[in-house]
């Protein structure tokens, strides 16, 4: 097996420290085996990449109560700290956590599958995240650093954390997605818990100690193991204040419902979707192909934001079958450090099965594949197969396949489109292909109203991360940007006073004394 020196696993590596109360403790107890899809030998075999800790309730609950010990109900020096204080702990985390950027890239090819150039894209845009939320913050803080005038009375209004947050992120993006949740939680002087995902697990190793070096004790605990043993005691406890979770929408439902108090639960959710392309008679086909090429099947469809059913108009739909199937079938599969690889090993071992049920059901149904290569099975992977025509009998048209597999389907009448995303659980994102602006005006005006981002002739994506990231129906609760982030984690609250000599001599003293971290009309450059 031709690996590159530096990506072997020359040896397994046990994660056996784990993070709570600011303490770097070690795991004395039972553990779980993390496998590769991806083989290191000619004959295949998953590869034992190392161990993790199995936890349970117990511990568990010792994250908890040690998130909940540096809220400190509301006095605990994280929340209470001046707003650089806590950036300088961030830009010490981030210097850190750059020195990793190896060992992470490595372990996001092994856990995931994901290509070398977007594992280093993923770790890039993170780091980049985290400068860009502080630069936010700023200006947020900025804006915050004066009073406002009404009816008689002074108002220094500001953005306050919420309490006890509990983020878990998603395996496509174990870095980038969670961090994304994590980092504006911080920031805004939350505390934490977090659990990483079912795959790419063994990645966030290398941070663990830049975490520990850069936060007071207990603001960032991280834990291993299920959701079931580890997230559902948490929430059954009613401390926590905020769920943060990207994923499924079925867990997000069901952790929810452990909490005994629902009203005190806020909830930033990026959940499923079933993002259509539309594609028009007049669109430009070559652009279009490429477009819904990337859009698909980018790190095999396996993106909340990919393209999960194509729509083309009667009049160009046998050239683009043919010439979209051809660039499909052209797509090079291997191992993620093989260069100008396009498609990499799945890392969740069940996915080939599940795509393989959605192919056999559509064609039961009268679909067929429409790509020579489409459906060929590998140890570790299903090539991408391109169903035509696909009917809303298949389970293809509404299940989020998060996989390779591209359904296509053709339409005359736009209303069909229009009616299948106004009557799906999903509002995410559409990608609108076309070029005469009388039929574009009025549908660009419907379908902002069925989702949250209409791509103009290009794939639908999260970013540029500046740009929200939400979706309607069963795809979001909150929104999702690098300014929106830090509103969805924290809570205007303010001093009020009324407008007298005895107030505002006491609004002067508390300003020039410096001795409350909140009332301050400091500028933060
Ligand atoms: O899995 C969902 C991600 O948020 C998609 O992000 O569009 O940058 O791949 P992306």
């Amino acid at each position: 097996m031709n690996i590159p020196t530096q990506y072997q696993i020359t040896k397994p590596f046990d994660q056996k420290t784990y993070l709570i109360n600011g303490e770097l403790k070690t795991w004395t107890g039972k553990t779980t085996e993390v496998y590769s899809t991806i083989s290191s030998t000619d004959n295949y075999q998953p590869t034992l990449l190392g161990t993790i800790p199995y936890m349970e309730k117990e511990t568990a609950i010792e994250a908890l109560t040690s998130a909940c010990e540096a809220y400190g109900k509301g006095q605990g020096s994280w929340p209470t700290m001046k707003v650089e204080g806590r950036i300088a702990c961030m830009e010490k985390f981030v210097g850190l956590m750059k020195t990793k950027r190896e060992e992470v890239v490595k372990y996001l090819m092994w856990e995931i599958g994901k290509s070398l150039p977007d594992s280093q894209k993923e770790f890039d845009r993170t780091v980049e995240y985290i400068y860009d939320t502080i630069e936010e913050y700023k200006d947020l803080d900025r804006d915050s650093a004066k009073f406002s005038k009404e009816a008689g009375v002074y108002a220094h209004i500001r953005r306050g954390p919420l309490g006890v947050v509990l983020c878990l992120g998603p395996y496509n993006y174990p870095l980038n997605e969670t961090f994304a949740l994590l980092i504006p939680a911080l920031l805004m002087g939350n505390t934490t818990i977090f659990k990483p995902a079912k795959h790419g697990v063994l990645l966030l190793s290398p941070l663990l100690e830049a975490f520990q070096k850069s936060f007071p004790k207990g603001v960032v605990n991280i834990v291993y193991g299920r959701g079931r043993q580890v997230a559902t005691p948490i929430m059954q406890t009613g401390r926590i204040d905020v769920l943060a979770l990207i994923g499924n929408s079925k867990s997000a439902i069901a952790l929810q419902d452990e909490h005994p108090n629902k009203n005190r639960l806020r909830l930033v959710l990026g959940l499923e979707a079933k993002n259509p392309a539309i594609i028009l008679p007049d669109a430009d086909l070559d652009l279009t192909i490429n477009e819904c090429l990337a859009g698909s099947l980018s790190f095999n469809g396996q993106r909340c934001t990919a393209l999960k059913l194509i729509y083309v108009h009667k009049d160009i739909q046998e050239e683009f079958n043919k010439r979209f199937a051809e660039k499909v079938d052209s797509l090079k599969f291997g191992n993620p450090w093989d260069d100008g690889v396009k498609l990499t090993p799945l890392p969740e071992p069940g996915k080939s099965a599940y795509i393989q049920e959605l192919i056999d059901d559509a064609i039961a149904k009268g679909a067929k594949i429409i790509n020579k290569k489409g459906g060929e099975t590998t140890d570790n992977y299903i090539f991408p197969a391109v169903l035509y025509p696909v009917n809303n009998s298949m389970r293809v048209y509404d299940e989020e396949q998060f996989g390779p597999v591209v359904p296509i389907i053709s339409f005359t009448d736009i209303q069909e489109p229009l009616d299948h995303m106004a009557d799906s659980s999903y509002g995410q994102q559409v990608s609108l292909f076309g070029k005469s602006v009388t039929s574009l005006a009025p549908l660009i005006d419907t379908l902002v109203n069925l989702v949250c981002r209409v791509n103009l002739n290009s794939s639908c994506q999260r970013g540029p991360d500046v740009f929200p990231f939400t979706g309607r129906k069963d795809s979001a609760v909150s929104t999702l940007s690098v300014n929106d982030a830090l509103r969805s984690f924290s809570i205007r609250t303010f001093v009020a006073s009324k407008d007298n000599l005895y107030n505002n001599k006491i609004l002067e003293e508390l300003l020039r004394s410096r001795k409350s971290n909140f009332i301050s009309t400091d500028y933060i450059l």
